[in-house]
């Protein structure tokens, strides 16, 4: 099984999906195994880069609609009022990034798919002509999962099963929206740790406080005080650990005025802002001068297997 971490902020424009690609590239390409990237952000921007730097010259447009993952939880709702499990072909569905060193593959999401059979078009151009209408995002898809939260809180649970069953990841990362919805309340449910970036102002410190209580709230309410707090344990296991708090994006000899819990465990690598990195992002790489990510995996990676195989509790870092 591979250990599942979620990348996560209320905050928007903190680093999560900078953070996300950097970070499975460099421990994909530190530890040699295998990284699975999901993007449950409707707004789909680690998907833009990773179907880049799948194929330079793609878009989300270019992807078939059974390509992408609305359509995987899509089916999951439409099989389930039938009762039926969903054939999924995943082979069709994930795809490596391949302008980045590690082994990193990525399940895209898309704001233009269409239910199927709304969208009969296979081809893109064609698809360009049909009703605007017709298209549905995570964030449509999210909105018809939330009339039925506690069956279908379990979507993405199962989802991961099925991907895991057929492939040997040793990471799923999970790419959050700033946003509670049924979605990552499921990731924050199914996942085993978590990372928190933050930019070094006092607003976005304050955030951490209620993201952090929103993540036990919500384990507690599913897991254990629901009527079926046990079949939900045992689906999502143990409640997810903070990994750590890191700061991203500071710029210049600027010091983070960011004021945490004591604690909180956090990381020393500070991310710097630097234009490389955004750049490169955007045409679906990573760059060479990555502003501490690789120094930051090193630290991850370090924390990792303390929390998996060391059985003591995490030294606290000082703050940055
Ligand atoms: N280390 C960095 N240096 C410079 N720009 C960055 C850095 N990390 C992220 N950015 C830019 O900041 C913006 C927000 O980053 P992003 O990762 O999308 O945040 P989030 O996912 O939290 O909304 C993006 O335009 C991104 O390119
Ligand atoms: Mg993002």
């Amino acid at each position: 099984m591979a250990v599942k971490l979620f990348v996560g902020n209320y905050k928007g424009g903190v680093g999560k999906t900078t953070s996300s690609f950097y970070l499975a590239n460099e421990i994909s390409g530190l530890t040699e195994k295998k990284v699975l990237l999901i993007d449950l952000d409707p707004q789909c921007s680690l998907s833009e880069a990773c179907v880049r730097s799948y194929n330079d010259g793609m878009t989300l447009y270019d992807l078939d609609d059974m390509e992408t993952f609305n359509y995987v939880l899509d089916m999951m709702g439409r099989c389930n009022q039938l009762g039926l499990l969903p054939p999924f072909d995943f082979g069709k569905i994930i795809k490596p990034c391949k302008s980045i060193l590690g082994q990193v593959d990525f399940c895209p999401v898309s704001l233009y798919y269409k239910t199927v059979p709304a969208s009969t078009a296979r081809d893109a151009d064609m698809r360009r002509e049909e009703d605007l209408d017709a298209e549905i995002g995570l964030d449509g898809l999210t909105d018809q999962m939330q009339k039925d939260p506690d069956k279908t809180i379990l979507y993405l649970p199962q989802i991961v099963r099925m991907i895991e069953k057929e492939y040997d990841y040793e990471y799923i990362f999970f790419d959050c929206p700033p946003s509670n919805n049924i979605l990552t309340r499921s990731v924050f449910l199914l996942s085993d740790y978590y990372l928190i970036p933050y930019i070094g102002d006092y607003v976005s410190s304050e955030g951490v406080d209620h993201y952090i209580s929103t993540i036990s709230r919500i384990y507690r309410t599913y897991c254990i005080k629901h009527p079926d707090a046990y079949l939900y344990r045992l689906f999502f296991g143990e409640r997810p650990e903070l990994l750590g708090l890191f700061e991203c994006m500071r710029s210049g000899n600027r010091n983070s005025r960011a004021i945490f819990r004591e604690d909180y465990p956090r990381f020393h690598t500070v991310i710097k802002s630097l234009v490389a990195v955004a750049d490169s992002l955007g045409m679906g790489r990573t760059s060479y001068n990555d502003g501490g990510y690789a120094q930051l995996a090193i630290e991850i990676l370090e924390e990792l297997n303390k929390r998996r195989f060391g059985g003591t509790e995490p030294e606290l870092l000082p703050a940055p």
